[in-house]
């Protein structure tokens, strides 16, 4: 995820930028840049890749005589969204006069408008990204007052940000502003440090303040002045931060895993960002391209991915099935090549992978184009091999994922795969009617995770009964199935307890010779289809003594009625709609997981034996 850092004050601008970004690392980015002023001039310097190389390139290209007097600057670290990772893209961006230079966070959402209009007025662009556009429109803006041109930009901008900006006429000013795009400014003596990130601030000032959504601030050394965009100054508190600089990277979390699973709201938000269409009542898949033509030639869809990504391909084909009545087939990349696939030229290859890096995934993607069909892909990390390979398909937008536990990668893809079936479902047989209560859903999913992650408490005191377990079973029945193998697969990756997920009916043919006090079971009869079939399967595990955690959904009294007299514990969901109810469901197993894995001391970022990126087959 992008990383801002500006300075203004009396020391070294250059080290202390650097220093800054090196403290972000942690969040991912793949180009880094920064800007600075010398003797009134801008300069800048950018480049993709490590800050390390950003760095080396800085002190080559700079003497120390060169570098002397720069003690204003801004710098960033990129995670690509628009235009693929390279040194053009990489922030700083410049307005047209090159006076003006911006670090951008976030996305603005009519960039493409923006920007149609500014090359009608003569603009000429240098990247593809939606950043440099703010910053052409904010030098069109000028007029020898900085927050003022910035305001009236911001003002005309639709979506996120998180920006500072650096102006040659003023070289004691930062502008800073946010919306929707985390923004503090830590005051120090005599000097100020802007950053999207507690990390780059906390070893030079714990006395900071954050800015709220549309706030502007004109920051010089050691002093922030905030107004609204409309130029209404505007009171924030100064904050103490006492987190050392370890716990500022994780947010003040514990460990990755949990920030992770916190910030899903967030990141379903920005995976929704821009993509549903309340007049079609459809959603806007732009990166797939492809016209309601050819959608409405697709036949049959081939959803491949390893793992927890596999877990998401298989709840988006109940979503696909359902919603567009095309037929879905889930398979194990691993698998695919090598059993010569089928494949027709209506048929539609998605490769679903976090990491876009994926060996098997990969090699998927290259056998089905290979037999010359329609391959997309699903990835989280822009311009990965896989996305450049397929060349077309959606990105999650959920920000990088640190722990190795997949967490807000799974839910982005569930939503994404939603959305894809609301895409297929209104270009054949769902009514505009139907197209918006889908559209409702989708809106709706960020605030109920939100509401899930109230149950933190609840859940954590549950993870009691299996963290000194040695083996537990996961089960569900119909789109909860493929919720119960996410959820083994979570808790045995992180715990190291041994966990099978399982269709609940085929307990019975097998498994059930496992079952007993020892043993527990953990039953996800949460309000879907097949729920009423679910309390049958829990009454069996029940007589071979097992004891059994129930995730149900809150309402829901006759199903609650039943089980509370029999389990040990229940999670209880809020209340959802159907194609919600898996997101919910996850995020619950997920802090059971996280939960079970803390009380038996597990290093839960990087459980042993795995690797965030499997690249091998
Ligand atoms: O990057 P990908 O989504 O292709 O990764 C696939 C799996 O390696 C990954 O989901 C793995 O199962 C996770 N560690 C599970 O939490």
């Amino acid at each position: 995820m992008c990383g801002i850092v500006g300075y203004v004050g009396g020391r070294d601008a250059v080290e202390i930028l650097l220093n800054g970004l090196k403290r972000m690392e942690y969040r991912g980015y793949d180009s880094a840049g920064l800007a600075t002023l010398r003797a009134g001039k801008l300069a800048q310097v950018k480049n993709t890749g490590k800050v390390q190389a950003l760095a080396d390139r800085v002190f080559r290209e700079w003497s120390e005589e060169f570098r002397e007097g720069m003690h204003i600057g801004i710098a960033h670290t990129r995670w690509a969204t628009h235009g693929a990772p390279t040194d053009a893209n990489a922030h700083p961006h410049l307005d047209k006069a090159g006076k003006i230079a911006l670090v951008h966070n976030g996305i603005i959402e009519n960039y493409a408008g923006l920007r149609k209009m500014l090359e009608a007025k003569g603009h000429v662009f240098l990247s593809e990204t939606d950043s440099e556009v703010l910053a052409q429109l904010i030098g069109a803006l000028y007029q020898g007052d900085l927050l003022q041109a910035v305001s009236a930009a911001l003002l005309q901008v639709e979506g996120t940000f998180g920006i500072a900006v650096l102006d040659e006429a003023h070289p004691e000013l930062l502008v800073a502003a946010r919306r929707g795009s985390p923004l503090l400014i830590g005051l120090g003596e005599g000097e100020s440090i802007i950053a999207s990130d507690a990390a780059a601030v906390v070893s030079h000032t714990r006395n900071v303040i954050y800015l709220d959504d549309d706030d502007i601030a004109e920051v010089r050394a050691g002093t922030a002045d905030i107004r609204n965009l409309h130029n209404v100054p505007v009171n924030r508190a100064v904050s103490h931060l006492d987190w050392d600089s370890g716990a500022a990277e994780k947010g003040g979390y514990e460990h990755f895993m949990l920030k992770e699973i916190f910030e899903q709201p967030d990141a379903m938000r920005n995976c929704l960002r821009g993509r549903l269409d309340d007049t079609l009542h459809t959603s806007v898949l732009t990166g797939l391209g492809l016209e309601p033509r050819d959608m409405a030639a697709i036949q049959r869809i081939v959803l491949v991915a390893c793992g927890t990504s596999l877990h998401a391909a298989m709840v988006g084909k109940y979503f696909i099935e359902e919603l567009a009545g095309i037929p879905v087939e889930t398979e194990q990349a691993a698998e695919f090549r090598y059993r010569n696939p089928i494949l027709g030229p209506h048929d539609l290859v998605l490769a679903i992978s976090q990491s876009g890096e994926t060996a098997d995934t990969l090699a998927a993607v290259r056998e089905a184009k290979c037999k010359g069909t329609l391959v997309a892909g699903m990835c989280n990390v822009v311009a990965s091999t896989i996305a450049r390979e397929t060349g077309c398909g959606i990105y999650l937008h959920a920000g990088p994922e640190i722990g190795v536990a997949s967490t807000k990668a799974f839910t982005c893809q569930v939503t994404a795969l939603f959305l894809l079936a609301l895409k297929l479902g209104r270009g054949r047989r769902l009514s505009r009617q139907q197209g918006a209560g889908l559209v409702a859903t989708a809106k709706a999913l960020p605030e109920l995770v939100a509401a899930t992650l109230k149950l933190n408490d609840k859940v954590a005191a549950v993870a009691e009964t299996l963290a000194s377990c040695r083996d537990c079973f996961y089960i569900g029945r119909g789109i909860l199935h493929p919720v119960a193998l996410e959820g083994a697969l979570k808790i045995k990756e992180i715990s190291y307890i041994h966990a099978e997920g399982y269709h609940a009916a085929e307990l019975k043919h097998g498994p059930i010779a496992l079952l007993e006090a020892a043993v527990p079971v953990v039953a996800l009869a949460a309000d879907v289809p097949g729920k009423d079939k679910m309390v049958s399967n829990i009454q069996e595990c029940r007589a071979r003594g097992a004891p059994v955690i129930a995730v149900v959904s809150e309402g829901d009294e006759a199903t609650l009625t039943s089980l509370r007299p029999i389990v040990q514990a229940i999670i209880e969901l809020p209340k959802a709609p159907l194609h919600a109810v898996p997101v919910l469901c996850v995020v619950a197993l997920q802090l059971l997981a996280y939960h079970a894995a803390r009380l038996r001391g597990c290093p839960i970022d990087q459980p042993r034996n795995l690797a965030k990126s499997v690249t091998v087959e």
